[in-house]
């Protein structure tokens, strides 16, 4: 008879899962990098951005513009142009360039220029310019058109 023992197995259940949940608010922060950190590089990224960068407004705080200048046209002329005018991303509506992109939806920005959209041809710039670099392109490109 499996029945009568089935409860009995169900609460046995439910306190190992309570147990183990406040064992789990108990336990302090894992630290950066150790083993029991189990955020992705991806996760880390975003939420560098939400928690440092973004302001109230959706405007990227304490960029340097004049470097983000001199870094977007080092590494983003080539394909977006002078002003980032030269991919219209809204083909076929009203045209949204990578300046208005930046200023509504920052996240996905932020998202595409670290880890890059394989099928569109965007590359992944997490490996080739630096934290401090990143920020003051993508306050940079939120004054584009
Ligand atoms: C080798 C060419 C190339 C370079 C260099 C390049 N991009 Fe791109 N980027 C693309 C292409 C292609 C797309 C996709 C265009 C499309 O969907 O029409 C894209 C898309 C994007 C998007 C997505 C916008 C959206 O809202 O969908 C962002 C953001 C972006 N690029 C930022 C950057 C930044 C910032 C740099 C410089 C660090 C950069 N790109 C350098 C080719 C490039």
């Amino acid at each position: 008879m499996l029945l009568p023992y089935a409860p009995k197995a169900i609460l046995t259940a439910i306190a190992i899962l309570l147990a183990g949940a406040s064992a789990c608010l108990a336990q302090p922060k894992p630290a950066p990098g150790s083993e029991g950190d189990t955020l992705t590089v991806e996760d880390k990224r975003m939420a560098y951005l939400v928690y440092k960068l973004l302001g109230k407004d959706g405007i990227i705080k304490n960029a340097d513009l004049k470097n983000g200048a001199k870094q977007f046209y080092q590494n983003c002329r080539a394909c977006h142009g002078d002003d980032g005018r030269r991919t219209n991303f809204n083909p076929g509506g009203i045209p949204e360039y990578i300046g208005i992109r930046a200023r509504n939806d920052m996240p996905t920005f932020w998202y595409q220029m670290n880890f890059g959209d394989e099928e569109r041809g965007m590359e992944a710039y997490i490996n080739e310019i630096d934290l401090d670099d990143m920020r003051d392109i993508a306050g940079y490109a939120q004054t584009l058109p």
